[in-house]
């Protein structure tokens, strides 16, 4: 039996968190094993923000180099980035020509970017959905692994997918479905300030690329309260979050150890919090050492690159070919 194709897009910006790795990454690793996965960078997207050329570079190789430290296998999955693959872009240009101007207005996330960004509300802002399209339907992905902010992105790629398939009578695209992980795989990571869970845009996030000295600073500022008291209190949400990550990265022991002093009001946060420190600090440190390792490595980043681009682009051939000669593409010559 085939494998089923997975497709997911990594916008190269900023460092992976403590959230993203127990949220998304850990899920990739364990897909490369049961699907045939394509993880790409998305450095094409990410010129909507316009990013300087050393920036862009910079955020390509850092997330190549921290996926990789997580351990996605580039053996297993398919990992290249997406501007080395040009059929990407030859496809998004044709998908362009069914997409319409309505439709994508009123996506919400170009809403969102043009009240964020209004100085720079660019077309390719307005057609990122199409070019995301693109990237999904070039390797006619089954499953497309995505969180609720791309939910929507998501709608619009199998709404094109099925619309082209219609106009040209055919069943070139297959229509992508979201991957949602069950509850038990999909663990969400409070962040640092008290409320809301980890992300990068809410300044609570530890990157698993952060150093000791300032997980344990981040840490030891942690939102907390005046400390319990009365016995066997629930509680309250900025303490629960910090029990929500000792559950993540320490031993059962160590949360049970807290849990009963909280219960007894004999809590102090100071130790709670050096505690969590200490055991985040074990978990990221092996990940950032590799990191950094692979960051050093440029000869094995190359060679990742080159052999993910080779196997996205054969695959990508493959379907442009049939998506021209669908269109009517006939060469004269
Ligand atoms: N839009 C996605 C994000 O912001 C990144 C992305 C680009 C993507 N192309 C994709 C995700 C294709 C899944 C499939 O996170």
């Amino acid at each position: 039996m085939k494998k089923p194709t997975v497709v997911s897009g990594i916008r190269p910006t900023g460092y992976l968190h403590l959230g993203n790795y127990f949220g998304a990454v850990r899920n990739f690793i364990r897909m490369q094993n049961d699907y045939n996965c394509y993880f790409f960078i998305a450095d094409i997207h990410s010129l909507t923000t316009h990013p300087t050329p050393e920036n862009l570079q910079a955020g390509v190789k850092q997330v190549l180099a921290e996926y990789l430290a997580c351990g996605i296998d580039p053996e297993k999955a398919t990992i290249f980035i997406q501007s080395d693959v040009p059929e990407i872009t030859e496809l998004y240009t044709f998908m362009n020509m069914n997409a319409y101007l309505g439709e994508l207005e009123r996506t919400t996330s170009f809403k969102d970017k043009a009240r964020q960004q209004p100085d720079n509300v660019n077309a390719g802002l307005l057609t990122y959905p199409v070019l995301m399209a693109a990237d999904i339907l070039i390797h006619k992905a089954h499953f497309v692994p995505v969180g609720k902010d791309q939910e929507q992105n998501l709608e619009m790629a199998r709404k094109f997918a099925k619309r082209f398939n219609r106009i040209y009578n055919s069943e070139v695209f297959p229509t992508p479905k979201p991957f949602t992980f069950d509850g038990a795989d999909m663990i969400k990571v409070p962040g640092l300030d008290g409320s809301g869970k980890m992300g990068k845009s809410e300044g609570n996030a530890i990157n698993l690329y952060e150093d000791p000295k300032a997980i344990r600073k981040k840490v030891m500022r942690a939102v907390t309260d005046a400390g319990p008291t009365e016995p066997n209190s629930t509680k309250p949400e900025p303490v629960e979050n910090l029990f929500t990550l000792l559950k993540i990265v320490s031993t059962p022991d160590v949360v049970s150890h807290f849990d009963a002093q909280y219960n007894d009001c004999s809590i102090r946060y100071g130790d709670l919090k050096k505690q969590l420190a200490e055991d985040i600090i074990s978990y990221t440190e092996p990940i950032r050492t590799r990191i950094i390792d692979i960051l050093h490595d440029d000869e094995y980043l190359a060679k990742v690159a080159r052999m993910g681009a080779e196997k996205a682009r054969e695959s990508a051939a493959k379907t442009l070919n049939e998506v021209k000669g669908l269109i009517g593409f006939k060469r004269l010559f």
